[in-house]
């Protein structure tokens, strides 16, 4: 038995290997299996991390990065935020200010949902600061009961943390107006 065994115990603990054939075989393997085995980890990882590409999206993007309140220097426009304030001001003389676009918003129909969505939005669509959230019926109920007036005058003049004319000192009165109106008449 003992002599069987070391006479077998070279011949089991010999290489698999026996030609110079399967020699190459075993060294390309060798070399093969472990590159394309990290291909495939490549792929497979590189698959896993696709995110959502809508997630990726420059306006998606823009929108998570975006500051809480705007500020807006509208250099084109300044001569003519100027020119309605003016004319809201001293409704009597039309403005005579070269300033169309200005004189379509101060003149009578100043669009309350366009200066909201540019300017009011920042604070009360998320309730910035304790501000009273566009549509929230319970946080305007108890506002609204102060009056249009009141609530005209805490927009132009400030109230809390909102700022004087909500901080847009270039707003007309009638747009700061219309703005409240449109919120007013969306949480009733
Ligand atoms: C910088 C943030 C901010 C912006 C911008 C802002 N508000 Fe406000 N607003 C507030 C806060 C805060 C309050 C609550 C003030 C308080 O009651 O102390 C408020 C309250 C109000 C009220 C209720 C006032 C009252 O008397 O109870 C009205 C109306 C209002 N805002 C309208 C507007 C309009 C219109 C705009 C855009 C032209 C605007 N807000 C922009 C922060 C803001």
């Amino acid at each position: 038995m003992s002599a069987e065994m070391t006479s077998h115990d070279p011949e089991d603990h010999a290489s698999f290997i026996k030609t110079p054939r399967q020699l190459i075989t075993i060294v390309v393997l060798a070399f093969l299996v472990p590159v394309v085995l990290i291909i495939l980890l490549a792929k497979a990882v590189v698959s896993m991390r696709a995110p959502d590409p809508a997630v990726l999206a420059p306006e998606a993007v823009a929108m998570r990065i975006k500051p809480v309140a705007d500020v807006a220097i509208d250099t084109t426009g300044r001569a003519a935020a100027a020119a309605a304030t003016l004319a809201a001001q001293a409704p009597a003389p039309a403005a005579s200010a070269p300033a169309p676009a200005a004189q379509a918003s101060a003149t009578g129909a100043a669009d309350g949902k366009a200066v909201y969505n540019r300017v009011c939005v920042a604070c009360h669509q998320a309730g910035v600061a304790g501000a009273p959230k566009f549509g929230d019926k319970a946080a305007w109920a108890p506002r609204i009961g102060t009056g249009m007036d009141a609530l005209y005058a805490s927009v132009l003049k400030g109230k809390g943390a909102m700022p004087p004319k909500a901080g847009q000192p270039g707003l007309a009165d009638a747009e700061i107006k219309a703005a409240v109106d449109y919120m007013v008449a969306a949480a009733k």
